[in-house]
């Protein structure tokens, strides 16, 4: 890939940089996976003052690593400093949900920490930051950033929802028998939580004419099986590991940066984005859209597709989720 800013190293923030998922991101950035092997990268890791020291054995982690595109690495525990010229922030940092509880209840503990950076980002950052939220509820999260950064532009703040994408075309590829790059045009409606609409009514898989859903096994097959199993596939992990996802989060945050601002090649990716009201769905939320991007950091919402009226129902049953969770998240502040 040809590099985003030739001339200089590209400045990426990341939160909560010695959890988990900064463990697994780093060095997907670091080995070129993120901006290609050509543009030098330099990393402002933020962690709270208490994982200070940990965040230290990561540095010296990414020393040792002797990475050829790293060109420099600044850890702090102060936001203004890890934030100041940034161009991609990418807001990790924030308490995982544990067994049994569902995203949203974690608003309370998390909203906090994304009305402050938010303020700071939007104070010291590039005024062309690109933010991406993966700290959760992160649709959530993000509409609170943007309600207390009014200086940074709407299309600039994003949410992550690409893991469930990319959850979805794994599935699809194994309930086929076939390969994840023959898999085109899957879909996430709306929230990152259980309420997410995975959609493949507009998806297209080489060497299969026939419509995708009658193939997976009819709409049957998708209310029974396909939809809970995508919408639940967190719980399953966090069950399974006793922790959240965090190898599977960090690749789909790298492929939503990556495509961003590289761009997605025509592909239709999902990311959570500001609402205009499109597919009707209701202005201002951070709503889970197909989106193309093109290189720079541009990014359309995809126009345009059919919309059943079994989608219809599930896309407005999480638009609904994210109205009433904007309300629980406002009325913090009022
Ligand atoms: P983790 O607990 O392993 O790491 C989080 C790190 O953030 C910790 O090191 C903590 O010290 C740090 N932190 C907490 N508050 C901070 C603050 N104000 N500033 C900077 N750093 C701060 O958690 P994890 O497994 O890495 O998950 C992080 C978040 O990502 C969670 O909210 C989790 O639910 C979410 N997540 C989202 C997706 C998604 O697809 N959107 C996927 C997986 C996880
Ligand atoms: C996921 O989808 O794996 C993450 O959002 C973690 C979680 O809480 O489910």
């Amino acid at each position: 890939a040809e590099p985003v800013f030739p001339d200089r190293p590209i400045r990426v923030a990341i939160t909560g940089a010695a959890g988990q998922i900064g463990y697994a991101l780093l060095p997907l950035i670091c080995t070129g996976r993120m901006f290609g092997m050509s543009q030098k990268v330099s990393l402002h890791l933020l962690e709270i003052t208490p994982a200070l020291t940990a965040l230290s054995g990561v540095v010296m982690e990414l020393e040792d690593c002797a990475f050829p595109i790293l060109d420099s690495i600044l850890a702090t525990d102060d936001p203004a400093e890890c934030f100041k010229d940034v161009d991609v922030a990418m807001l990790v940092g924030s308490f995982p949900r544990k067994a049994g509880m569902e995203r949203k209840e974690l608003l309370s503990k998390n909203g906090a920490i994304f009305h402050g950076q938010g303020e700071i980002l939007e104070a010291v950052a590039s005024k062309d930051v690109k933010i991406v939220i993966v700290g959760n509820p992160a649709n959530t999260n993000a509409l609170i950033l943007s309600y207390f950064a009014k200086g940074i532009p709407v299309q600039n703040i994003s949410a992550l929802t690409r893991l469930d994408h990319n959850r979805t075309v794994g599935l699809v590829a194994k309930k086929l028998g076939t390969s994840v790059a023959n898999v085109e045009g899957v879909v996430i409606w709306g929230n990152h939580s259980s309420t997410q609409y995975p959609d493949v009514s507009n998806a297209k898989v080489k060497g299969f004419s026939q419509s995708i859903v009658e193939a997976m096994g009819g709409v049957e097959y998708l209310e029974e099986a396909m939809i809970p199993h995508i919408q639940g596939r967190g719980a399953s992990i966090i069950a399974a590991r006793k922790l959240s996802s965090a190898m599977s989060a960090a690749n789909a945050a790298c492929d939503h940066v990556r495509d961003w601002l590289l761009g997605s090649n025509g592909r239709i990716v999902s990311m959570a984005v500001h609402s205009s009201g499109e597919y009707d769905i209701p202005k201002g939320i951070w709503y889970s859209f197909p989106v193309q991007c093109s290189r720079g950091g541009k990014f359309t919402i995809v126009q345009g597709l059919n919309v059943s009226d079994f989608s219809r129902a599930r896309m407005d049953a999480t638009a609904k989720e994210l109205t009433e969770e904007r309300e629980a998240a406002l009325s913090l502040y009022q």
